[in-house]
């Protein structure tokens, strides 16, 4: 389903692709989220999304969850059809607050992921092997315990050190779950889930890479260095959240917005490059690129010498996508 693969158009499609990660690539992975079919999803961005995603060439696709408003059979439909739609290319899903029955309280109870099963994907908690990445997708819904929320527990973190145990030295490790690790350090309140932080220290001993997410509905590109206290780059994990890529439910700095994001993994270094939808141009068109290293590399142009290592003049990769202030999680829970 990538179309045209000879010639010209191919090699259009590369510069294209190579324009806007920017760094030679070991692999692309396209992260959409909170696509919200039902009332919210918003028709012409979809179709959009549908003609770029082909240009981007991605080798895996991740959708961090909230495939539907309202978890309702119609909206799975919707969703699932879209998904067939984008290209053939390994998928990663995870559910969203969204993708479980709010209000049809049996259901949520006893059934909460029958329709999420029987559209998006059988499996909650699972791993994904491809060449140069190990994925790791974790539920964070918890429907008996919290209605936005989410909870990642033990048992789910345990599951994240075995799969990630016999990856190959050099392969990304990487995390997608629905809900987010950190707060997005701009003047949105954001609730994290409890124990949070202990899920990314979790990650950190593990050498992850990255963590994708969703549910905040604005796209937050940084590092839990960012937010939560850490002797040095090491003990960071890049963050990765996407704002809602096909509704009008957008938040904060992305209200009416729709984002989604283009990682491109390379031996060294992580690209991510922050894709906005424009009305002028009836289409997706990047916004900024993101340059980290990855665990245990220098970026390029940066040189560690003895005395610069933890200097203070050390140009630091993992940078936040937008704006800066203090975010605590002591305000209520909003719905997303
Ligand atoms: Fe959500
Ligand atoms: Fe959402």
């Amino acid at each position: 389903m990538r179309g045209d693969s000879s010639g010209p158009a191919r090699r259009e499609r590369a510069d294209f692709r190579n324009a806007a990660a920017g760094t030679k690539q070991v692999a692309t992975i396209l992260h959409i989220s909170d696509l919200h079919f039902g009332p919210p999803f918003v028709e012409r961005v979809g179709e959009a999304l549908l003609r770029i995603v082909p240009r981007l060439e991605p080798d895996v696709i991740v959708a961090s969850g909230d495939f539907t408003q309202r978890a309702k059979v119609e909206q799975f439909e919707l969703a699932r059809q879209f998904l067939d739609r984008l290209p053939d290319v390994p998928l990663v899903v995870v559910p969203g607050n969204h993708d479980v029955p709010l209000y049809r309280i049996r259901e949520r109870l006893f059934e909460p992921y029958r329709l999420y099963r029987q559209y998006i994907a059988p499996e909650l908690d699972y791993k994904v092997e491809l060449d140069g990445l190990v994925i790791v997708a974790l539920n964070s819904t918890s429907p008996v315990r919290t209605i936005v929320n989410g909870r990642i527990d033990e048992e789910q973190l345990e599951y994240c050190s075995r799969a990630f145990a016999d990856a190959h030295p050099e392969a990304a490790k990487i995390v997608v779950a629905h809900h987010h690790f950190a707060p997005a350090p701009d003047f949105v309140r954001d609730q994290v889930m409890p124990k949070a932080k202990r899920a990314m220290d979790r990650f950190v001993s593990l050498g992850v890479d990255v963590v994708l997410g969703g549910h905040l509905h604005r796209a937050y590109i940084g590092n839990s260095l960012d937010v939560y206290p850490g002797r040095d780059r090491e003990h960071g994990v890049i963050i990765v959240q996407c704002g809602t890529t096909t509704s009008r439910r957008g938040r904060g700095r992305e209200r009416e917005k729709n984002t989604f994001n283009l990682l491109s993994v390379g031996p060294t270094t992580l690209r991510v490059t922050h894709f906005m939808y424009f009305d002028d141009l009836d289409g997706f068109a990047p916004l900024s690129s993101h340059l980290f290293p990855r665990p245990g590399h220098l970026i390029p142009h940066e040189t560690r010498g003895p005395h610069e290592a933890q200097g203070p003049h050390e140009t630091r990769g993992p940078q936040q996508a937008q704006g800066t202030g203090t975010t605590s999680g002591d305000s209520p829970p909003t719905a997303r």
